[in-house]
């Protein structure tokens, strides 16, 4: 058995016997082999010296470095010396480790190559955090090749390596392990990284991709389509992405390489499509968002949004996040009642009109009345209602729907937090224009432009705000529309908005 299989077929093993609050508390994915021979592929070896040095931080059974070096070795005739760093914390998964590597040295030996190997079996990131701090001393080992699929959970305000990367407020420890290694690059290192794709508009990422672009040239991108397909065996359901990187010496624009697949099996079909940098992130705008065109419908639509020149924020809106939290307000949560205070929700909310209340078993769709909860009520007046999240089977990502207060004989309403609310604290928000911004958010063109962008189920208050809108006019007129059904409504919009 090659060794690349063992390492597979070891933590195959390891995953069946070992249960998974322990797996999910280590962000323990393992990489398919398809996968890791995929990464490795991206790194060009051509030009690498004699010496070669390799990290892999958060290493788990080897699949990744192994793989990398197989590469190189059936890639390259030269008598190399390698050495690999590789960290992992678990000990369990560490020993595999080591049993995987001592199988790869006697390989390499075989054939004259010299390999050592590290095994750190220490955190990463408590390790090395310190050379995010510019000002600090720090000096470590950097390397020429870093490869990784590092652990994936939450950093939450408790867990001390939250701390340890606030500079770039980090919450996710896979954005953690991603920029300590962008800065243990030597200068013409190059790094892969397998991440979800979620970093690339969320609010909570915006540091870290400011970072990420300031310090890394991204020169090729993969993105998986499917949120399944990348971890079949691991049921994650995350949309992943891989990239290839270097340190970023020079500030000038540069070339971008996309591919993309549905998930392993058609991984390396040939479909790149080549784009400059400053076309995916508009490096000036503070939320660095990174868009991903994966189709000619992508890079229209891209082109085609040009030509609105408003945010929200030029019409004098805002988005707020619904303020009622319902797992905090238990108490408050009541069956409808037409004399109580009323509280929408995001089932509440469907393509186009608010359903309230619903006829359903679903029925706390009122409030009573506390001085807590008072304060977290809003006037009724006229709002775009927006979902905040869709399910995985939801075809469309922005589900968004005008409130209309002559609609209502409420004074108040509540908005459950699962809610984004557009309106304005400074003008009367019209209800031709509150129905024209409900309408367009509603259109495909929309809601695929948005997820060029979006690479998760949520649509934030942030990503509201930046979506370009046409003038204040065209948003009437389409306010204004009559129609007989959403796809009606969509096919006249179109035609206003090719008429800009
Ligand atoms: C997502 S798994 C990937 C494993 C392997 N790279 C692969 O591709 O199959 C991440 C690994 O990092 C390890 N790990 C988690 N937290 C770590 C930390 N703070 N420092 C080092 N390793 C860590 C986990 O035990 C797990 O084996």
């Amino acid at each position: 058995m090659k060794v690349l299989e063992k390492a597979v077929e070891s933590a195959v093993v390891y995953r069946q016997d070992t249960n998974e609050e322990h797996k999910k508390c280590f962000g323990q994915y393992f990489t398919p082999h398809e996968v890791s021979h995929f990464m490795s592929s991206l790194f060009n070896i051509e030009n690498l010296g004699k010496n070669i040095s390799i990290l892999d931080p958060g290493a788990g059974t080897g699949t990744l470095s192994i793989s990398l070096i197989e590469h190189i070795l059936s890639s390259l005739n030269e008598k190399l010396e390698i050495c690999l760093t590789a960290y992992e914390i678990d000990k369990k998964v560490a020993n595999i480790l080591n049993t995987n590597l001592t199988s790869l040295k006697e390989k390499c030996s075989e054939k004259g190559i010299n390999f050592a190997f590290n095994i750190i079996q220490e955190d990463f990131v408590t390790l090395n955090h310190k050379v995010l701090n510019k000002n600090s001393s720090f000096k470590t080992a950097k390397y020429d090749l870093i490869i990784s699929n590092p652990p994936y959970f939450k950093l939450n305000k408790t867990n001390p390596l939250t701390k340890l990367v606030s500079v770039l407020k980090i919450t996710n420890i896979y954005a953690a392990f991603s920029a300590i290694s962008a800065l243990l690059l030597k200068p013409k290192g190059q790094t892969v990284f397998i991440i979800p794709r979620s970093f690339a508009s969320g609010v909570y990422f915006e540091k870290y991709r400011e970072f990420l672009f300031k310090n890394l040239k991204i020169e090729k991108i993969h993105l998986f389509k499917s949120r399944k397909k990348a971890f079949k065996e691991e049921k994650v359901l995350q949309e992943n992405l891989i990239y290839m990187a270097v340190p970023k010496i020079h500030n000038e624009t540069y070339k971008v390489r996309i591919t993309t697949s549905e998930g392993i099996k058609d991984l390396s079909k040939n479909n790149f499509r080549l784009y400059s940098i400053d076309y995916l992130i508009d490096l000036h705008s503070k939320h660095y968002f990174l868009f991903l065109p994966t189709s000619n419908q992508d890079e229209y639509l891209i082109n085609y949004f040009k030509k609105f020149k408003n945010l929200l924020a030029d019409f004098k809106l805002t988005v707020s996040t619904g303020p009622v939290v319902n797992f905090r307000s238990k108490p408050n949560l009541t069956s409808y009642s037409e004399k109580l205070v009323p509280l929408i929700w995001l089932n509440n909310v469907m393509h186009g009109y608010i359903e309230f209340p619903i006829k359903s078993k679903f029925n706390k769709q009122s409030l009573i009345l506390d001085s807590k909860i008072e304060k977290q009520l809003r006037a009724n007046d006229n709002y775009i209602l927006v979902r905040r999240f869709s399910t995985k089977d939801d075809e469309r990502r922005i589900i968004a729907a005008p409130l209309l207060k002559d609609d209502y004989n409420f004074d108040r309403f509540g908005f459950e937090n699962k809610l984004n609310y557009i309106y304005s604290k400074e003008i009367k928000l019209s209800k031709y224009m509150t129905k024209g911004i409900s309408h367009l958010l509603n259109t495909n063109i929309y809601d695929n432009y948005f997820s060029i962008f979006n690479g998760n189920t949520q649509v934030s208050a942030t990503e509201l705000k930046n979506i370009p809108f046409p003038n204040k006019k065209t948003i009437i007129e389409i306010g204004e529309l009559n129609y007989k059904s959403m796809e009606d409504l969509n096919l006249k919009i179109e035609t206003i908005l090719d008429s800009i």
